[in-house]
């Protein structure tokens, strides 16, 4: 077994991290062109890697952005990425030290919440993090599926030219705005590697923008992947859904129309798509849209308890007691009191308790309490309370995040 030391990156270590993580991933490391395109992307800060005699072995990374909460407060939020592990120094307790100073930062600098996508579903828990927003594959069947004659027709869909994709999806974003829980600010780094890459001069993916009343409300960006061969010189290819956002149903709908209008096409694939997106009740015949996944698509961790269940809002029924454990951060063990006026700590008695990891699965509203209870990942002490709790922490709006970090 070889030591290590865990500590931030500095700058002269951006590069040999950013391979590291490449590494880990299964893919290579990056030229010096694409290096010069995305260096701004994977800045030291916020950065902190496992060392071996100087050299890298690990890295965990963040950033700094915002959430949308339940009751639609935008709370500020550490997006966990680029988590990766030498492959000859996996389990020997990298992460779990690169990922204690990560929460210790987290923290002393007063993030409530931390979040991210995991590569594995048996990672995170450990470090406090729950499955906390699902998303679905869908694959719809071209030309057969069309939309129902009721669906709102909306307005002009229009393709960008790479060099426009760029520069105007980023404001358009941000403009649709974060209006589902679990919807995540994208900052400047983000867009170089997650858009720039795929929809820029270079990435070789279509962007198309609707334009509503008030102007530009929605876009998306695809690819088409030719699927013809020797055996099959006529088969459609299939356009596969990177990235899709919409003010409101009407821009959504007309998005979908479009991609589902787009000749030579046999397969229409998006994944990670809200739960609840109405896209096979919007077709005549609902059968040719198939749910083929449902995925976990965000994990969120409350940092600081407190101002975590706080910043969000609750449902009508009267209040519940949670007895929280934090095994990483200890300050978050305790009870706190969530209801109607809003939520605090508390010397009461508790009617329920989990994990924070569980507090997570709770939080943004994709599982019921009642449902966790039912895992074994909540202990209940009042019976009564499930249903109160239930009504309490649930949302209209499935949650979703939309974005890959
Ligand atoms: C996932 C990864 C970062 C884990 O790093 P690591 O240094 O091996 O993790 P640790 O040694 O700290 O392991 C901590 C615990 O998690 C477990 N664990 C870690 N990775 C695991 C995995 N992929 N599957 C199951 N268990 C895992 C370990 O067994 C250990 O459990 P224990 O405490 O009960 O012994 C590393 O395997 C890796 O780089 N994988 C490829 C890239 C990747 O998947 N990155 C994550 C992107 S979201």
């Amino acid at each position: 077994m070889t030591a290590f030391d865990v500590r931030p990156i500095t700058e002269e270590e951006r590069r040999s991290t950013f391979d590291l993580l490449r590494r880990a991933l299964h893919v290579r490391p990056v030229t010096d062109d694409v290096w010069a395109r995305i260096r701004e992307s994977w800045p030291a800060a916020h950065k902190f890697g496992a060392f071996e005699g100087g050299s890298p072995i690990g890295i965990v990374s963040s950033y700094d952005t915002e959430i949308a909460v339940p009751g639609g407060r935008i709370l500020p939020v550490a997006a966990v990425e680029g988590v990766g592990v030498r492959a000859d120094r996996t389990r020997r307790g990298a992460l779990s030290a690169m990922m204690a100073a990560q929460l210790a930062d987290f923290a002393a600098r007063g993030l409530p919440l931390a979040v991210l996508h995991a590569s594995e579903p048996t990672i995170y828990g450990r470090f406090g993090y729950g499955s906390a927003a699902l998303g679905k594959t869908v694959r719809v069947e071209r030309p057969a599926a069309r939309l129902h004659e009721r669906v709102a027709a909306g307005g002009d869909v229009r393709l960008l030219t790479p060099e426009e994709a760029v520069k105007e999806i980023p404001g358009l974003y941000r403009r649709i705005g974060l209006h589902r829980p679990g919807m995540i600010g994208r900052p400047a780094q983000w867009w170089p590697i997650s858009h720039d890459q795929q929809a820029g001069p270079d990435g070789g993916h279509l962007v198309a923008v609707h334009s509503g009343p008030d102007g530009d409300d929605g876009f998306v960006v695809y690819a088409t992947i030719s699927r013809r061969s020797f055996e099959a010189p006529d088969r459609g290819a299939a356009l596969d859904v990177h990235d899709l956002h919409a003010a409101g149903p009407e821009a959504r709908a007309a998005l979908w129309r479009y991609l589902l209008s787009v000749d030579l096409v046999s397969e229409v694939r998006a994944r990670h798509r809200p739960v609840d997106e109405p896209l096979a009740l919007m077709l005549t015949d609902h059968r040719h849209a198939a749910t083929v996944a449902v995925e976990d698509d965000l994990w969120l961790r409350p940092v600081d308890v407190e101002a975590a269940l706080a910043g969000r809002t609750y449902g009508t029924a009267g209040p519940v007691v949670l007895a929280v454990t934090d095994r990483q951060l200890p300050a978050n063990t305790g009870h706190y009191e969530a209801g109607p006026d809003g939520a605090r700590r508390t010397g009461a008695a508790a009617d329920l308790a989990l994990d924070v990891d569980t507090l997570g699965m709770l939080y943004l509203g994709q599982w019921s309490a009642t449902t966790l209870a039912e895992a074994g990942r909540v202990e209940v002490r009042d019976e009564a309370a499930l249903a109160r709790a239930d009504e309490l922490f649930t949302t209209t709006a499935a949650p979703w995040c939309g974005t890959h970090f």
